[in-house]
């Protein structure tokens, strides 16, 4: 139900309420006016026409004229001003009837009323107020007059005359009113399909309302909430579960406070700011952050968009671990990466350093060949000796790429890797100066591994060389090792690895050194002369003996190798001291020498004959095979290479015991024991000769199998 101010203002819309759709309304009840005031003033003319004056009668006529006039000024599209004139004509009609009657004695006055409800209807408040206004002054005028007698001398007022007027009046008031009603009774309806309207409304408004709150509580993403309350200040003014749920903390407490205050660990950035501009000038910033303070740490996707001016909302998830998985992948993809491109690098070396070893192996056996029978003050003895000088920095060089390529020949045993440090550091303090000094920090408790020594020696050296270089003004080495359990499966134990570690205090490298550092050939140092196989040699002994290596260096930091070795099963060996220096033994005995490459045949053949040995020679393990059935005399070794084509060395030799039983068997090859134990042959150091083997090696080999 409409209220009564509502009722009110519907009967007394003021202007601005009305509108411009009013105009026609405004016509419309001007109409209904000038007819009923027409019929009211015909009627009285009809009814009372006999005892009016002259005057009263011109009057009533000029206002039937006039209230014509107004009708069609009305239908003429002025309805605003015909209701001024209609509505100041029907005063100035009551005033002079009053004036003319003798005041207040006649009824005319109640017509008055008519004048004022007029108003009301057709200008609302403020017309009513300005008729009230006009109808009061002429009151009290019309009064004033009476009172001093200024009024013209004029007949008592007819009863019956006075009579007819104030049923018009009533008349008019009645029309009037019903009028109203039927209008209020209209807009009363106009309400209420309003009020339905607007209810319909509300209820759906809530119910959206209710929509986004539930989407705001359930929602997976975490949402703040916060408004600009003044320059520079914005206030955090909510957070959902999820948001409390992600940052482990529950934001209530925090709600009123700033930014800065809430979240300490965003003070400082340039989140705040970026916040601050969204809120008062719109937009939307995607960003991500990551964020650290007492309670809560992460890295999270954030969203922040204006909701209105000086508010706003940022949505955030957690991406912690997604970046952490990709950081990882990357790294491990890196990994990869970088060791396939060693892996091919590595291949590409070693097959080339495998053919140059074979040829090398024959340039330098037929020079030390040649050597020997030279005389002492021969002029071509010092030719012989620079092919020679060269050939051995060659060979070094091919021993390199070999050991990078993991095709080296590895002499494995079981030893101390502390004993091996703490001998090889003290070797090494000479080689670099008095200006470094060398620490080593050795685990007692580290455990044997199995590897080559002379290679780990090479190691370090490598490793302490690099260290001097980098450390032109001195610094320290420091030699670690470490025993570190390595997390194995369930079930099993885990298995211990030896760490070594070559910390350097020197300049460091930068990201692309860094990079390329185990690549062969990379080197920084190309004006001093370096070659850049150093740590690709180091790398390569690493892998071919198991391990790992890593490396850890920034510019000005100096660097540091960690390299992880598994431990031994075993007790050790007691380490080779090196070859004796005794003259390599000779001999009278028969050795069949196979081998598929006819220059080192005929070298190694050479060589022997030289101790004194009776060779024989085959190019294939099935030639090998036919000389042992043909050859009347004894063949007491058999000199094989590992991988020929067709029969291989292992093959052969099983054959060849059958009818050579006596015979001993000593392999050669320049092939890594990887390789070989893929030829069907242990990793036995005793039978094995690998090449390139000098004159004197392959004596004492071949000695020790004949003895052996
Ligand atoms: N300890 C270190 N500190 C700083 N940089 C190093 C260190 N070790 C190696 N490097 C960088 O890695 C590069 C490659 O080293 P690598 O030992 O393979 O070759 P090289 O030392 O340059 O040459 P060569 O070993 O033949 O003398 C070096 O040139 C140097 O830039
Ligand atoms: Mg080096």
């Amino acid at each position: 139900m409409p209220t009564l101010t509502e009722r009110a203002r519907l009967l007394f819309p003021s202007r601005a309420e009305q509108g411009e759709g009013d105009s026609a309304r405004l016509a419309r009840l001007l109409d209904a006016f000038l007819l009923l005031s027409g019929a009211v003033t015909a009627a009285f003319l009809v009814v009372a026409g006999s005892h009016l004056g002259a005057g009263t009668r011109l009057l009533t006529g000029v206002m039937l004229a006039a209230l014509l006039g107004i009708a069609v000024l009305a239908r003429r599209g002025w309805p605003r001003l015909a209701a001024i004139l209609y509505l100041g004509g029907l005063w100035l009609f009551v005033t002079l009837s009053l004036w003319l009657s003798g005041g207040f004695r006649t009824p005319a006055a109640s017509a008055y009323t008519v004048v004022a409800l007029g108003a009301a209807l057709l200008f609302g408040v403020r017309g009513t107020a300005v008729a009230t206004a006009v109808i009061l002054i002429s009151s009290v005028g019309i009064a004033v007059a009476d009172v001093r007698g200024w009024l013209p001398a004029s007949p008592p007022p007819s009863t019956s005359a006075a009579l007819a007027v104030f049923l018009a009046s009533l008349l008019s008031i009645v029309g009037m009113a019903l009028y109203a009603t039927a209008e209020l009774r209209r807009a009363i309806a106009g309400l209420r399909v309003e009020v339905e309207e607007r209810r319909a409304i509300e209820t759906r408004l809530r119910e959206s309302e209710s929509g986004v709150r539930s989407i705001v509580e359930s929602s997976p993403m975490g949402i703040h909430l916060y408004r600009l309350e003044g320059p520079g200040c914005l206030v955090l003014t909510g957070s959902n579960p999820a948001g409390d749920r992600i940052l482990g903390t529950p934001m209530g407490p925090l709600v009123g406070r700033t930014i800065e205050e809430a979240f300490p660990g965003l003070a400082g950035t340039e989140v705040p700011d970026r916040y601050r501009r969204l809120c008062a000038e719109g937009g939307s910033w995607r960003t991500e952050i990551t964020y650290s303070d007492d309670r809560s740490r992460g890295t999270y996707e954030v969203h922040a968009f204006q909701t209105a001016p000086g508010m706003m909302a940022v949505m955030f998830l957690d991406v912690t671990v997604r970046r952490q998985t990709e950081e990882e992948r990357r790294r491990l993809e890196e990994q990869l990466r970088q060791s396939q491109k060693m892996e091919a690098v590595g291949r590409l070396a070693g097959g080339i350093a495998h053919d140059f070893n074979n040829l090398l192996m024959v340039i330098m056996g037929h020079g030390e060949l040649l050597r020997r029978s030279l005389d002492a003050n021969d002029p071509r003895l010092r030719k012989v000796q620079h092919v020679m000088g060269a050939s051995e920095r060659a060979a070094r060089l091919v021993r390199q790429l070999l050991a990078f390529s993991r095709k080296q020949v590895m002499a494995s045993q079981v030893v101390d890797l502390n004993a091996l440090v703490s001998d090889t550091a003290r070797m090494l303090r000479p080689l670099l100066g008095e200006d470094v000094k060398v620490v080593t920090r050795l685990d007692p408790a580290l455990g044997r591994i199995h590897v080559d020594p002379a290679q780990i020696e090479q190691v370090l050296m490598n490793l302490a060389v690099n260290a001097r270089d980098a450390m032109p003004s001195g610094g320290t080495i420091t030699f670690e090792t470490a025993d570190v359990g390595v997390p194995a499966p369930a079930g099993m134990a885990p298995a211990r690895q030896a760490a070594l570690s070559v910390r350097d205090t020197g300049h460091g490298m930068d990201e692309k050194t860094r990079a390329h550092a185990f690549e062969p050939f990379f080197t920084t140092k190309a004006g001093s002369g370096g070659t850049g196989l150093g740590l690709s040699t180091v790398y390569g002994i690493v892998q071919q003996s198991g391990g790992q290596i890593a490396l850890e260096s920034a510019p000005g930091r100096g660097s540091c190798f960690r390299i992880l070795l598994p431990c031994a099963e075993g007790p050790g060996e007691p380490r080779e001291t090196g070859p004796a220096a005794a003259a390599p033994p000779a001999g009278g005995e028969t050795v069949l020498v196979v081998e598929d490459e006819p220059a080192i045949r005929a070298l190694a053949c050479e060589m022997l004959e030289s101790h004194g040995y009776l060779t024989l020679r085959a190019g294939s393990g099935e030639e090998a095979l036919g000389l042992a059935v043909r050859h009347s005399g004894p063949i007491d070794l058999l000199l094989a290479d590992v991988v020929m084509p067709g029969l291989a060395g292992p093959a052969l030799s099983e054959r060849f015991a059958v009818v050579r039983p006596h015979a001993r068997v000593l392999f050669m090859s320049g092939y890594a024991a990887d390789d070989l134990a893929r030829h069907g042959l242990s990793d036995d150091a005793a039978q094995f000769l690998p090449k390139p083997f000098t004159q004197d090696l392959l004596a004492r080999r071949v000695r020790e199998a004949l003895d052996g």
